[in-house]
Formats: C-alpha cells, sequence, structure tokens
C-alpha cells in the first residue's frame, strides 16, 4: 500500500509518500480502506517530534474509509460500513482530563495517511449520514476539540456572546457553525479581509481584523467567553477583551506557547482560563449527534490528492485556508 510517511530527516523535509507493508489484522480487528484523510496542524509538530531513528511513521489522525475485512471476533462491523477513525484512543467516558494512557492517533504509533489501516473496533464511528467521505474525513479531530471546548469546559449557552480570534481555523469554523446552532452571538477576527467575509456568510455577528483595537470596535459588546487558540499574538488581547467573570477557553497556541499575564487585572476581573484538548468518545458520540441534528458540515476548504501532499502540507502551514483541508489516498 501508499501511505505518507515520517523517516530520515526531522521536520516536514523528512516526508515521503511511497510504498509501505501493509498491517496485519488480529481477530478482533477491522481493515479499513483508507479514501480521505484530513490534516490537522499536529500533523505538521510530529514531524519534530518522531525520531526518525525509531523507523518510519506514517502520520495522521483524522480519515474516512470504507471497512474491507473484519476479524472473525468483531461483532459491531460489516464490510462495506463507511466509517470514520477515531482521532484519539484510551478516552472512552467523559472526565476532567483525559485518562493515563490516552493516545492521539498518528504518534507515536501508525496514524491514518495510508491507503489501509487496521483498527480495533472500538476506535472507529459510523460515518455522518449527510456528510460525505471526503467531508467526514477531516470531521473528527476538529470537531471534537470545538465540542468539548465550546460546550464541555465553555459551557456556552444560547444568551452567551463568545468571541473566536483566528477565524481561519479548522476548529474555529466548526465552533461558529456549532456556536450559531444554539443560537449564541459570535465575534470573529481574522488577518484577512476573505476569510470575515466567509465567517459572515456562515453566520458570525461582528468579524473585525484581528490587528485592530478590540475593545473600540467592541465597545458595545459583552464577551462572555472567548475560545483561544491563536496563543502569544493574540492571548493577552483575549485577557483584555472578556468581560468580568467571563471565561477564556484555550486549547492551542498556533504562534508561541509561552505568555506573560497581569495577575493582578486577571484577579479583579475574576475571569477565568480554562485548558481544553480533544475529547472523549462519549462527546465524540455527542458531538456528531450534534451535527446531525443541525446538518452541520465541516467547512472544507480544499482537497489535494495524496501524490500532491506537500501542496497540501505548505498551504497549511501558512494559515492559507478558511477551514480544513482534506487529502485523497
Ligand atoms: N488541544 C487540542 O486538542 C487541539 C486540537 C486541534 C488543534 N489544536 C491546536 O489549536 C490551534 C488551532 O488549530 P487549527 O488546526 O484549527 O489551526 P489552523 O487551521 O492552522 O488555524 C490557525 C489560525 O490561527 C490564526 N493565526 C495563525 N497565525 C497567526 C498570527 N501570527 N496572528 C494571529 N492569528 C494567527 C489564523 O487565523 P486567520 O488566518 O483567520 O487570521 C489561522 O487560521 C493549533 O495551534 C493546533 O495545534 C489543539
Amino acid at each position: 500500500m501508499r501511505a505518507i510517511v515520517h523517516e530520515k530527516k526531522s521536520g516536514l523535509e523528512g516526508l515521503n509518500y511511497r510504498e509501505i507493508e501493509e498491517p496485519n489484522m488480529e481477530d478482533y480487528q477491522v481493515k479499513v480502506s483508507i479514501k480521505y484523510v484530513g490534516l490537522n496542524r499536529r500533523d505538521l509538530a510530529v514531524t519534530t517530534r518522531h525520531d526518525p531513528k525509531d523507523g518510519p511513521l506514517i502520520i495522521g489522525s483524522d480519515a474516512s474509509g470504507v471497512i474491507q475485512e473484519v476479524g472473525t471476533k468483531v461483532q459491531k462491523w460489516n464490510v462495506g460500513d463507511e466509517v470514520i477513525i477515531h482521532p484519539g484512543t484510551g478516552w472512552d467516558e467523559n472526565s476532567d482530563a483525559p485518562p493515563e494512557g490516552f493516545q492521539i492517533t498518528g504518534f507515536p504509533d501508525h496514524g491514518t495517511f495510508s491507503d489501509y489501516m487496521v483498527v480495533n473496533e472500538n476506535d472507529l464511528s459510523k460515518k455522518p449520514k449527510h456528510l460525505s467521505l471526503e467531508e467526514a474525513s477531516v470531521l473528527a479531530l476538529a470537531g471534537l476539540t470545538a465540542y468539548r471546548a465550546l460546550f464541555t469546559r465553555g459551557s456556552l449557552k444560547a444568551e452567551d456572546t463568545v468571541m473566536l480570534p483566528g477565524i481561519g481555523s479548522g476548529v474555529l469554523t466548526f465552533m461558529l457553525k456549532y456556536a450559531k446552532s444554539v443560537g449564541s452571538r459570535v465575534v470573529v477576527t481574522s488577518r484577512h479581509q476573505h476569510k470575515l467575509e466567509q465567517a459572515k456568510e456562515l453566520g458570525a455577528d461582528i468579524a473585525i481584523a484581528t490587528e485592530s483595537d478590540w475593545n473600540e470596535e467592541l465597545k458595545n459588546e459583552n464577551v462572555d467567553l472567548l475560545i483561544e487558540s491563536v496563543g502569544k499574538a493574540t492571548f493577552n488581547k483575549s485577557l483584555g477583551i472578556i468581560r468580568k467573570g467571563g471565561t477564556i477557553v484555550t486549547f492551542g497556541a498556533t504562534t508561541e506557547d509561552i505568555v506573560e499575564i497581569d495577575i493582578r487585572k486577571f484577579f479583579y476581573g475574576q475571569f477565568n482560563l480554562l485548558g481544553s484538548t480533544m475529547g472523549s468518545n462519549e462527546e465524540l458520540a455527542e458531538m456528531i449527534s450534534f451535527i446531525e441534528t443541525h446538518n452541520i458540515k465541516p467547512e472544507l476548504d480544499r482537497t489535494y490528492d495524496a501524490s500532491n501532499f506537500q501542496d497540501a502540507i505548505n498551504y497549511f502551514k501558512d494559515s492559507d485556508q478558511f477551514g480544513k483541508i482534506a487529502i485523497k489516498m
């Protein structure tokens, strides 16, 4: 089979699309013929975390496909079922944080960017009926992260105003759709005018430039909840715009991780700062049911062929996209 593997050199230069041996299957496993995979920022990051000396690694956390073969002990699945691969394993029920042993698909074990993948029968979900295989391939990791950060951690309510800085993000485009589905008011920012316009088309109530003076632009708004994933470039602006007693949920740091904050301003403001990461299988099932109920589709910017995977990576690396990027295997 063919796969996108990381090997030989640290970083993106170590990625190759090449023939690799097919995985073996156990009795309790299923073999999925992967049709499309979804790109996540983590796929770029693992190329510096994976040591090429450990041998080739198939990268990737997201995929959709069709079951090709089922092991003799498999109860739940049949050949021909359309499925999505779970982006994480070892976190079944909702809890404050992932349990010991939780692992994100694609590092340190092989991931999804291959023609076939063998997984345990509980590490799959049925493809939502209203999505194509292409759309479903970009759903799980970002859609789940958005669901937990917005609802489980952020406790978003219909009467809230939520702010999403850097709306080009795959995860945040899900959040925009989720928040509008429950009737919340949504403020977004972007560095690009065309992304602000796209966000407005998806229902954003207010769309402002990331580099603008947020306090001036939003002087008539009360931001109850802000979802911060840009990191150093926006974190202090984010802290300065939420209402007293408001909440920031952070799940990413696309720019830098280390941020200096004014503690006194923070405690006088009675602010809440919460971390969030991915989600449990229980939340994944809730998220799928939520998007089916509200007929939500991922915001798919474009799809590349696996043979052009380098173009996909370059486009994504510079954050040019609005939403998600898929690769056809
Ligand atoms: N903890 C988790 O479970 C988890 C899960 C998924 C993702 N993440 C992390 O969360 C972050 C977002 O993920 P994603 O895949 O949705 O990201 P993404 O699609 O790459 O989007 C990141 C967005 O950040 C904005 N941005 C980038 N550089 C910026 C800068 N210098 N100044 C201001 N804004 C900037 C851009 O928005 P505009 O172009 O609109 O300005 C861009 O679209 C990443 O850091 C990712 O690693 C964490």
